[in-house]
């Protein structure tokens, strides 16, 4: 039988679940957002509103639409409100213990059909999974940096995750406008495979004095038709997510080299200049959360 997800819940409202819960809300699917605090909350009702008025400055949006949308949206402080959604995303931070206590709470809240889905990017599924008394249930779905706008979701597929379920987050996708790939459970899935290498390669050559980070940005922008360059885009993902992912792709993934994490990287994440979300990286913006270079 095939599942209808008539109303899902988002935990972590970051950049990444605030993201989530919009490209749900904007497709007609009632979301439960939660977060651990008010503050945390707070901020990420914040994330939303500010995401969908400045759609509706621009004029990509109209008002009746915005309101709509954030009329889907429930927001709560703890899991508890999670007890009759058809599926749950977690979007709290790459942490493994954190993630595995979050899903064993999970999997006594959410009702037994309910599926769990992570929205790691680097951790693995399966060690998520096996915290509950569910694994079938649990896979990866994993959305890309502005998730409202990239296209990509990322299905992740563990041994014991059941066909139905895959099937079921496939249809789910097609519903919010996104295409999916479906993937088994190694360090980095498919894209952040391909491109933290080359991410932490640029991170070494602007170490080195190779090239100045205008330039860095300017050959693979301009050279490659990439939509930007690789410091402007670590600045979008955020440093310390960056260096999570590659310190975490370099213990999984064999200890390759392409995967370690350049020492500048964790000197700029130390001193707090972690992109965008702080105001300054690799660049420094009008102020934090913006993403007009000054
Ligand atoms: N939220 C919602 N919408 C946003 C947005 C955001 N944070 N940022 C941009 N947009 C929308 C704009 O409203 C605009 O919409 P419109 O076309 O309907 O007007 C559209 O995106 C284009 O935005 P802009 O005109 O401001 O700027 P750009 O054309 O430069 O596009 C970009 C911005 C979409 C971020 C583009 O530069 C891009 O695609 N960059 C690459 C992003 C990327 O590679 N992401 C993947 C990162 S890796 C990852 O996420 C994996 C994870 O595990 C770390």
């Amino acid at each position: 039988m095939t599942r209808e997800f008539t109303r899902v819940g988002v935990v972590g409202l970051g950049t990444m679940g605030a993201g989530i819960v919009e490209v749900f809300a904007r497709n007609g699917v009632p979301v439960v957002a939660v977060e651990v605090s008010a503050a945390a909350l707070d901020r990420g009702r914040a994330n939303l509103t500010g995401s969908t008025d400045r759609a509706v400055s621009r004029g990509k949006l109209a008002e009746a639409d915005r309101d709509a949308l954030l009329g889907r949206v429930d927001f709560a402080v703890g899991l508890d409100a999670l007890h009759s959604v058809d599926l749950v995303i977690e979007a709290v931070p790459e942490r493994l213990d954190v993630k595995q206590r979050l899903f064993a709470e999970l999997d006594r809240i959410c009702h037994p059909q309910a599926i769990l889905a992570t929205n790691t990017s680097s951790l693995s599924v399966t060690e998520i999974a096996v915290s509950t008394g569910r694994p079938q249930q649990v896979v990866g779905v994993h959305f890309f940096n502005p998730a409202p706008v990239m296209k990509l979701v990322e299905i992740v597929r563990t041994v014991v995750t059941a066909a139905d379920v895959v099937a079921d987050v496939e249809a789910l996708c097609a519903r919010l406008g996104k295409v999916d790939v479906t993937i088994d459970d190694r360090a980095g899935f498919i894209a952040n495979a391909l491109l933290f290498g080359y991410l932490n390669q640029a991170v070494g050559m602007f170490e080195a004095g190779y090239a100045t980070r205008a330039d860095l940005d300017a050959a693979m922008k301009l050279g490659c038709g990439l939509p930007m360059g690789p410091l402007a885009l670590l600045d979008l993902i955020g440093l310390d997510t960056a260096y999570e992912i590659l310190e975490t792709m370099y213990r999984r993934g064999g200890r390759n080299r392409r995967h370690a994490p350049v020492p500048l990287l964790r000197q700029m994440v130390t001193a707090g200049l972690l992109g965008r979300k702080t105001g300054r990286g690799f660049y420094t913006y009008e102020r934090p959360g913006s993403s007009k270079v000054v």
